[in-house]
């Protein structure tokens, strides 16, 4: 990662303020310098989350994630610190040096570029698509489709003609070399020569979160006319610089504006147009591939609940169940939405119509139901031998979902079905749990955790939470901090993050320079889950009656605390518990002293 001067660094945060940025993503309420709304990281129903617009910092009170404006920038667009950082220099117009030579150097520039050729070849496409010449076809073969024309324009759709060298030919115009194109993988080397990858084929730009288009997908429009050779129906961009198929979502730029907690997904390009057309923003396809992992950690970063809209054929089937279990190790809900009497969402909307449609994902089944519902057909639970038959492949099922609520309401309905005892339901469910992971169950009740920024926190110390609090008040006046500094280090607090958090904020105070928060939090950076208790300790700005009094017994309370810990640990040791019990008289009796 290019470290980049904390001077620019700061300029960068001077000129994005977080209310500004955060008020494009939740609707916030005013109260002061604080401001709240709905948190966008975890979806919710009451107001936790929280900006401040003099400490520059965010914070939900609900799912604990937190930070400055570039981490909320990483959480919501799904961005590197570099990324974000000059997401937010762009938007202030600020240049970020790049450091040169650097891997991050060449393969930044090389990507730049792809992405410049990308917007030229894609205004390529859309003048080829409404040339009355070379793109009535084309043009024709969307209508037929009944893709309109404004739909056309939102999606940036084209069509490159039928030639060997037209896109070439102006690229070049434009600059760009061969090997450019070919990296860009618009164009094929064979045989030394360079032809265009894309020939008579309607275009789909693929565009990622930040506006980029990363690659296309282009389909044939007509039947080949040589029966030997029978080139595929989708051709796509390969891997490139800036195409990676597997960390990517097409449409997802679009979904993003929309209400987005609940995601659709489909499994084509022109099922993605149809269901947006129906007036369905919140819909993506994957790129050509089996959904991967990063791109079901990706939608659930945004999305709560996904509906799976995949094709009604076996592979559909498949492929749909592969991605249940893709997804619940996100935590994220799933259910299956089913289309009776079409192929696919695209095929549905043009048969039975929009309301048909939206009847059917307002019907989707959760999917561990559906994943019940397979396995009915192969046990005949009117039969003793179907019922335990039954009980046995549910409660593998049920071993694979990950909230014990929605576990426990199962267990319930399957042993009001079957008429066997809840208990060894759950018993046969717990076998195959451990038989899974090794661990234990899932306990009874546990909220269900979404991505990074749901990261509870690990069992913290008992002084964690008054050393915190500490180092608030110690932030917040010099004074404290002279008095306090040297009983309480910051090698003494009883976490990595404290004690890096209290380093940080002594600094600070010892140079007589006010603490600013925002880049105290850039020292942050990486993981989620430090960058939580960081902001939880930085956020809440405590006003007490006696601020002297109050660090005092908060030192008091620590100390003990700490004290009270190697009692425990030494009791076997009448000297050192002598010596221990004597510190904890001093402890009680102990005075600040105040400059
Ligand atoms: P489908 O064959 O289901 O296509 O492939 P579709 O979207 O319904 O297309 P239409 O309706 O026939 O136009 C689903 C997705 O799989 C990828 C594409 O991303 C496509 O959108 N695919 C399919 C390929 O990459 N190559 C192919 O040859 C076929
Ligand atoms: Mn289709």
């Amino acid at each position: 990662m290019p470290r980049y001067s904390d001077e620019l660094i700061a300029d960068i945060f001077a000129a994005n303020n977080i209310v500004d940025y955060v008020s494009k993503y939740v609707v916030l309420k005013k109260r002061g310098s604080d401001y709240s709304g709905l948190c966008p990281i975890q979806s919710e129903k009451t107001p936790s989350f929280h900006v401040n617009a003099d400490k520059q910092l965010f914070y939900c009170f609900g799912c604990g994630a937190g930070g400055n404006l570039v981490q909320f920038v990483m959480r919501t667009e799904n961005l590197d610190f570099t990324e974000a950082l000059k997401l937010l220099a762009d938007n202030a117009g600020i240049a970020l040096p790049e450091k040169t030579g650097s891997y991050d150097d060449v393969h930044h520039k090389k990507r730049a570029r792809i992405y410049e050729m990308n917007i030229v070849a894609a205004r390529f496409f859309r003048d080829c698509l409404l040339d009355a010449d070379k793109g009535a076809e084309a043009l024709r073969y969307f209508s037929e489709r009944k893709i309109s024309r404004k739909t056309i324009n939102h999606f940036g759709l084209g069509y490159a003609p039928d030639t060997y060298d037209a896109l070439l030919a102006h690229l070049k115009s434009y600059g760009f070399t061969d090997d450019e194109a070919v990296d860009a993988s618009l164009a094929v080397r064979r045989d030394g020569k360079v032809y265009d990858k894309f020939r008579d084929r309607v275009m789909f730009p693929i565009i990622d979160v930040r506006g980029n288009i990363i690659g296309f997908g282009g389909r044939i429009i007509r039947d080949s006319k040589n029966s030997d050779f029978k080139p595929p129906k989708y051709l796509n961009s390969g891997e490139t610089a800036a195409f990676d198929k597997g960390k990517n979502l097409f449409a997802m730029n679009f979904a993003k504006r929309a209400d987005i907690s609940r995601l659709v997904l489909v499994e084509g390009y022109m099922d993605v147009i149809s269901v947006y057309q129906a007036g369905i923003k919140n819909v993506v396809a994957t790129l050509g591939t089996a959904l991967t992992q990063d791109q079901a950690k990706f939608m659930s970063r945004y999305a709560k609940e996904i509906l799976i809209c995949y094709d009604m054929d076996e592979a559909g089937r498949k492929a749909a169940l592969r991605a249940v279990d893709i997804f619940s190790a996100e935590s994220v809900r799933t259910k299956i939405v089913k289309l009776k009497g079409a192929k696919d969402p695209d095929e549905y909307i043009n048969r039975h119509g929009i309301a048909m449609f939206k009847t059917a994902l307002d019907s989707a089944v959760p999917s561990t139901e559906f994943r019940l519902s397979l396995l009915r057909p192969e046990n005949d639970i009117n039969t003793t031998e179907g019922k335990i038959g039954f009980v046995k492949d549910a409660a593998k099922v049920l071993a694979t979902v990950g909230d014990s609520v929605e576990v426990d309401a199962y267990i319930n309905n399957i042993s009001a079905e079957t008429g066997i005892a809840k208990e060894a339901i759950y018993a046969e469910y717990k076998k195959y749990v451990s038989a899974k992971t090794g661990k234990q169950a899932a306990s009874p009740v546990r909220r269900i955790s979404r991505g990074a920024g749901a990261a509870s926190l690990p069992l913290q110390p008992p002084t964690a939470k008054t050393e915190g609090e500490l180092i608030n008040i110690i932030a917040q006046d010099r004074k404290v901090y002279t008095a306090v500094k040297d009983i309480m280090k910051p090698e003494d607090y009883s976490t990595e993050t404290l004690r890096k958090l209290a380093a940080l904020i002594y600094q600070k105070q010892s140079e007589g320079k006010e603490p600013d928060f925002a880049a105290v939090m850039n020292e942050f950076s990486d993981d989620p889950q430090v960058q939580s208790e960081a902001s939880s300790v930085l956020y809440v700005i405590k006003k007490y009656g006696n601020r002297r009094d109050a660090a005092e017994q908060m030192v008091r309370k620590i100390l003990l605390g700490k004290n009270e810990a190697q009692i425990a640990e030494h009791k076997n040791d009448i000297q050192k518990l002598g010596e221990l019990i004597k510190e904890q008289t001093e402890i009680k009796n102990m005075k600040l002293i105040w400059e």
